[in-house]
């Protein structure tokens, strides 16, 4: 059974709520190798929060959309959970997360700590077709780490100034990239990656009573174009998403943009929100929603406003009555 505390019905509601600071993303470890579009590294710090109010403690964490990892990676580094189910339908992203399973994270490693960057090289690299998946991972990292944002998507191009006019060595640490392979070895083999759809795998686990799921899909939700920029793989059913997860014997947490649609899906499956502030790549702080089942542990940030009921006042015209008729005397 989960134990929590007990939730304010509206917090806030005194009009003293302040709403908490963003995660400042260079306070928690980066261990992606990535730099992913929609990255969850602030959100790491609620991750924990959350974990830490589910009892018993959960055994398998299931990440429908892993991108670069970096919740499935804490968990399983921080022993939050045994088991990672990471699932990411990007063919180029699933090669790097496959050779870490196939035991090609020192390789990798070894690779990018060996290459000599230049616009030219990079260029060179990319183009050739890769004979194995460990190369396939490598022009994947390299791409990712001189790309635009990370950005694999079509349409993306490498980085023009970057960090203080670096180009696109503004990303590329080799030493750090690597130790990151490096460390991510060691919990390999408590890595469990499908190249697949999200939502299926969801299904597959739903009867499990000790399993957790992080959901961060790509926001697409009422045909915002958000994630359509920023991934290959962006249409969703998100109503299919939200109807699986009505299903589920484990908790879950839902990450979503702070959209009106995605707020009446959550109202029309009887999902809790909160409001979550984060800075975006420039610096810009926004609020991101949070949804799950029972948010009580949330207490510190903002329940979402839902819209005020309107009492309509009818007038009732009075019906005239009709005398009874007398009853018939017998
Ligand atoms: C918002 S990003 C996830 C970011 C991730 N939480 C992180 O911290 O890096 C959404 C990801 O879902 C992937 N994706 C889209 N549709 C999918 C599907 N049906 N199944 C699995 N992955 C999918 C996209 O390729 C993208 O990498």
């Amino acid at each position: 059974m989960t134990t929590r505390k007990q939730t304010l019905l509206f917090p806030g509601a005194q009009g003293k709520f302040e709403m908490p600071k963003p995660v400042n993303v260079a306070s928690v470890p980066q261990r992606s190798p990535f730099r992913y579009p929609g990255g969850k590294t602030w959100f790491v710090p609620t991750f924990r929060q959350w974990i830490a109010t589910i009892h018993p403690k959960p055994t398998i964490l299931v990440e429908p959309f892993a991108g670069g990892g970096i919740i499935s990676l804490t968990a399983l580094f921080e022993n939050l959970v045994q088991d990672a189910i990471m699932v990411e339908l990007d063919d180029e992203i699933a090669a790097v997360w496959e050779s870490i399973v196939n035991a090609d994270a020192e390789w990798l490693a070894n690779r990018i700590l060996t290459f000599e960057l230049s616009k030219e090289s990079v260029i060179n690299e990319i183009s050739r077709i890769p004979c194995t998946q460990r190369e396939k991972a490598f022009q994947t990292i390299l791409k990712n780490r001189t790309f635009h944002g990370g950005i694999l998507a079509e349409g993306s191009g490498f980085l023009k100034y970057g960090e203080n006019g670096k180009g696109i060595h503004s990303r590329w640490y080799p030493a750090t990239i690597a130790k990151r392979f490096v460390n991510i070895n060691h919990f390999a083999t408590r890595i469990d990656f499908r190249c697949d759809d999200g939502l299926k795998v969801i299904q597959e686990f739903s009867d499990r009573k000790d399993a957790i799921y992080f959901i961060d899909p790509p926001y697409t939700a009422g045909g915002k174009q958000a994630g359509k920029r920023l991934y290959k793989h962006y249409s969703l059913d998100h109503e299919q998403l939200f109807s699986l997860c009505e299903t589920l014997k484990g908790d879950f947490l839902m990450t979503y943009d702070n959209a009106e649609e995605v707020k009446n899906m959550a109202r029309r499956h009887s999902f809790q929100m909160r409001l979550i502030p984060m800075n975006n790549t420039h610096h810009a702080t926004l609020e991101e929603l949070v949804i799950g089942k029972d948010l009580s542990w949330m207490d510190a940030f903002p329940s979402v406003h839902e819209p005020e009921t309107t009492y309509v006042a009818q007038k009732i015209r009075k019906k005239r009555t009709t005398k009874p008729l007398k009853p018939d005397v017998a």
